[in-house]
């Protein structure tokens, strides 16, 4: 079988050994072979020379939204609630099929130009065929899911939706995409946030998610007008509610998260429930800062994301990485989010966040091969100064820095070369 071996790299394993100043990586079909030991090449190998190279996991973004790509710069200074009934909402709801699929195609070569190889999707609630249709063709490895929304009288005419239509075309994608290419794309149901969700719906959403074993994604507690809406409306405070519906549980990713008490979050860290911290997002909306150190200390599980309004309007996951090492440091002090913690959140930990640890998120024999080569000798990551590798990769890198970006064993971008899957094979 014809191999891909990355020759003389540097490796950043995150298994045990954590970095392997000069090693070989071997690729066979969708997998990691080896990952350290030095081989021989053999005719008909794809030798790729690593030397002064650093190979990474793939960047696992755990709350995306294609569909938002083209909306990004119209509405910079808005927060969450005005942000979306002003332009956002009234933006989703005017995309057509076209425009929808571009929106994902742009998404994508931009995170796979960034070196992300997993993402957690959220589309809208119209045309989300169309983005999974991207999905497939770019060889990105995602869950994602139509944006379910059947309550709110402040949402425009062309997103309102009745509950069994919801729930009817959410199963119609499902059973279409869900395990599609060997299980390289996956269902998860969206849901939007609760105050666009009726209890009837996502309790169905509970049930269904149950039923076929697919996560569910949405937002809570993000914002303080947000939450205060919930709890006008069930009495209960944000995550109290999901819970009581029945929906808390391991294959639950919440993005957000900022607004919390002491109880919610011991419901979070007792459920299993994964949150997608968005540290650019929140930034923008003016939401907040997330209690990221505490959540981490409490043992619940983190992943990163650039989510539909990152602050410099780019899915780019070394943004998200730098602004959740740094806005936790003047509360927290300056390791309680150290560089390794926060590597870890864009790779391993956000491959617990979607069920996949044991295939994604580290560099590790028998492990799918998902992994970025980036090339840290630019002047500005400081490559004179022999920083550590994970230091000068958060605080220092580019996506520009990335020049090849595998998954599922597939070059999908060669230096900087983009490649339509097809041509691989
Ligand atoms: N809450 C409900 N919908 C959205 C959305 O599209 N983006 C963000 N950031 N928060 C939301
Ligand atoms: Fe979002």
């Amino acid at each position: 079988m014809k191999r891909t071996i990355i020759k003389n790299a540097e490796l950043i394993t995150m298994d045990q050994n954590e970095t392997i100043t000069h090693g070989d990586l071997v690729i066979e079909a969708d997998r990691i072979r080896s990952a350290g030991p030095i081989v021989q090449p053999t005719p008909g190998d794809r030798v790729i020379d690593g030397t002064g190279r650093t190979v990474i996991p793939g960047f696992i973004q755990t709350h995306i939204h294609l569909c938002q790509t083209l909306f990004r710069g119209k509405a910079d200074d808005l927060e969450l609630m005005d942000w979306l009934r002003k332009r956002i909402w009234p933006l989703e709801a005017a995309h057509d099929q076209e425009s929808i699929y571009l929106s994902a195609l742009l998404g994508i070569g931009e995170l796979i130009a960034g070196g992300s190889t997993t993402i957690v999707d959220m589309e809208t609630v119209h045309h989300t065929g169309e983005a999974f249709q991207a999905i497939a063709e770019s060889g990105i490895r995602a869950l994602s899911g139509k944006v379910m929304m059947d309550k709110g009288s402040d949402v425009p005419l062309g997103l309102q939706e009745k509950t069994d239509d919801s729930i009817r075309e959410s199963v119609d994608l499902l059973e279409k995409w869900n395990g599609h290419d060997n299980g390289r794309i996956r269902y998860a149901f969206a849901p939007r946030f609760v105050i666009s969700c009726t209890e009837s719906l996502l309790t169905q959403v509970r049930d269904l998610a149950d039923h076929y074993n697919v996560f569910v994604h949405t937002h809570a507690s993000e914002n303080r007008g947000e939450i205060a809406i919930v709890e006008h409306d069930t009495g209960m405070r944000n995550i109290i509610y999901l819970d009581h519906i029945g929906l808390a549980g391991k294959r639950l990713i919440l993005a957000h998260c900022i607004w919390l008490n002491e109880e919610e979050k011991e419901i979070i860290r007792k459920r299993g429930i994964h949150v997608s911290h968005c540290p650019g997002s929140n930034l923008k909306l003016a939401s907040g800062i997330a209690h990221v150190p505490q959540m981490a200390d409490l043992g619940i599980n983190l992943g990163l994301g650039a989510d539909g309004a990152p602050c410099d309007n780019n899915l780019d996951m070394f943004q998200e990485m730098r602004l959740a090492a740094l806005i936790h440091k003047p509360e927290n002090g300056p390791t309680a989010m150290n560089a390794r913690h926060i590597f870890r959140m864009a790779t391993i930990e956000g491959a617990k966040a979607v069920g996949m640890e044991q295939e994604i998120g580290s560099l590790e024999a028998g492990k799918k091969a998902d992994l970025a080569i980036l090339n840290l000798n630019s002047f500005h990551c400081n490559p004179m100064f022999g920083t550590d590798p994970i230091s000068r990769i958060v605080y220092s890198a580019k996506s520009s820095d990335v020049e090849t970006t595998i998954i599922d064993g597939r070059i999908v971008m060669e230096n900087r070369q983009m490649k339509t899957i097809d041509q691989t094979f």
